[in-house]
């Protein structure tokens, strides 16, 4: 007799794990499933590698970066889709601003309010640096990735 109660005990506590497990799969799965999925820009299919201009990269580190950086203003303000703004979606505005700012000051309300923003200290000019040179530094700062991504860089 008493063994058919040791039984009777068994197969209740067998069922109490079984349904306790169950319960336990159910929370963890809602959890994962709530989750936001990671977003990894190498895996889609649609990242295209990028390509940083190191000649462009060596000339910014060597004239600008005291003052500039892509991501933070610091006594100029920051680069990242700086061709998107103002006079700038065209380049030759930008050559013209990098040979010469005292002078472009005043052709664009725009320079006029940033200079005006940055306490009317004047970027210096860099006529020595040639227009290819330019372009490389804008090619540079315009496609080089945003850091902590997951894109890959080649050269
Ligand atoms: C001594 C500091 C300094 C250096 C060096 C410097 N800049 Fe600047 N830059 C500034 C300041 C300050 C401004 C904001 C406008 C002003 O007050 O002249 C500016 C503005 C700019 C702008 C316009 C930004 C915008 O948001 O519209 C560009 C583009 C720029 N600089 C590019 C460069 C490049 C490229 C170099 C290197 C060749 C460089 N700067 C070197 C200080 C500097």
């Amino acid at each position: 007799m008493n063994q058919v109660k040791y039984l009777g005990y068994a197969s209740l506590l067998i069922l109490f794990f079984a349904f306790a497990a169950l319960i336990f799969e159910k929370i963890s799965s809602t959890e994962s499933r709530s989750a936001k999925p990671m977003t990894v820009d190498f895996l889609q299919p649609n990242a295209k590698p990028v390509t940083i201009n190191s000649e462009g990269k060596k000339i910014f580190q060597n004239n600008c970066q005291t003052c500039h950086a892509l991501d933070k203003t610091i006594t100029g303000p920051a680069l990242r889709g700086v061709e998107n703004r103002g006079p700038w979606t065209d380049r030759k505005n930008l050559m013209m601003w990098i040979k010469n700012p005292a002078t472009t000051i005043n052709k664009f309300q725009y320079t006029k309010d940033l200079v005006e923003q940055f306490g009317g200290q004047i970027m210096p000019s860099f006529s020595h640096l040639t227009d290819k040179q330019i372009e490389n530094i804008f090619d540079y700062i315009t496609n080089s990735p945003v850091q902590g991504s997951m894109a890959i860089a080649v050269n």
